[in-house]
């Protein structure tokens, strides 16, 4: 493993390695033992679109492994100014030891990893969100005890997050039932391989139908970053795909609720459910910190 492009790109090998590192990590951190993996390292972390989670994870976990961690916001790179990803990478992997971007284009991160000679991390592209998805499995897993038998259930716009947690959930072994308007649908690619997973992923647009004995619920924003101006066209879309108590009697009495954040509530998922999760859901988002911390010794440390 070099980067972390997308999941697709991932063993269930190396997705399981990742988890069991995350795991340790967290383990060491909680008992104040060191773990200074990357003494000495440099993590630049380029950002295209806004962050709470993903920019203070990656630089609070860089410092506790030993490194350091660059901000480096697009709006003072010459890369907003047009600088060429190609030229970008090449002057960067003489500075740094890795990269973390956070983008628009997938195409970038893949250019980055292509013309650069250091480990490149995504941090969220329109195509994929490697990074939560990781930290979700480790929820998973760290609430279920182990991925065997579980069935995953994901409500609303076949975005980002919809695209890695349907091939991560896979590839761990869990069933995935998807529940889409038509018209937003995930991908072409992440369908094809979907769909080579048999009648272990459904593709429905009833929530109803999808939740039905689901062990895990997730669901995400209506509009992504960068897609503010569809909001109204979107809210009107995605009436009726919420997580709500209607929708939970559906899935397992023990099931649980993840969340990527930031969450919307009474649009994505009420309140009340939000609420009655809500040590689910910021664990999730605390395992942020310990997946990515898994990821960066895993591509970082020699
Ligand atoms: N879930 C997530 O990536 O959060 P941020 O946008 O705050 O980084
Ligand atoms: N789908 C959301 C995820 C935010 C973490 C977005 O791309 O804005």
């Amino acid at each position: 493993m070099k980067h972390l492009l997308k999941m697709l790109d991932l063993s269930t090998e190396e997705i399981i390695e990742i988890l069991n590192l995350a795991d340790q990590l967290k383990y060491e951190l909680k008992h104040g033992i060191p773990h200074p993996h990357l003494k000495g390292k440099t993590l630049g972390m380029i950002f295209q679109k806004a962050s709470t989670r993903t920019r203070v994870s990656f630089e609070t976990g860089m410092y506790q492994l030993g490194g350091y961690p660059l901000f480096l916001s697009s709006n003072d790179l010459q890369i907003g100014r047009g600088e060429p990803v190609q030229d970008t990478a090449r002057v960067l992997s003489r500075y740094l030891d890795g990269i973390m971007i956070r983008t628009f284009e997938q195409k970038e991160v893949e250019d980055l990893a292509e013309f650069g000679s250091i480990p490149i991390i995504n941090g969220l592209t329109d195509f994929c969100h490697p990074c939560q998805v990781l930290a979700d499995l480790m929820t998973i897993r760290e609430f279920k005890g182990s991925f065997d038998g579980l069935k995953m259930c994901f409500i609303g716009d076949g975005n980002n997050m919809a695209n890695s947690l349907i091939v991560g959930c896979l590839k761990v072994g869990m069933s995935v039932s998807i529940a889409c308007p038509n018209d937003y649908q995930p991908p072409k690619e992440i369908l094809d391989f979907a769909k080579a997973y048999g009648g272990k992923f459904e593709l429905t647009d009833t929530p109803m139908q999808a939740a039905k004995g689901a062990d895990v619920l997730i669901t995400d924003v209506w509009a992504s970053m960068g897609q503010e101006g569809e909001a109204e066209k979107r809210r009107k879309a995605f009436t009726g795909y919420q997580i709500n108590d209607e929708l939970m009697a559906q899935a397992k009495s023990d099931a649980m609720v993840l969340h990527c954040l930031p969450a919307h509530r009474e649009e994505e998922i009420t309140e009340k459910v939000f609420e009655a999760h809500a040590n689910e859901i910021f664990e999730e988002a605390e395992n942020r910190l310990h997946a990515q911390k898994a990821v960066m010794v895993k591509l970082m440390a020699n």
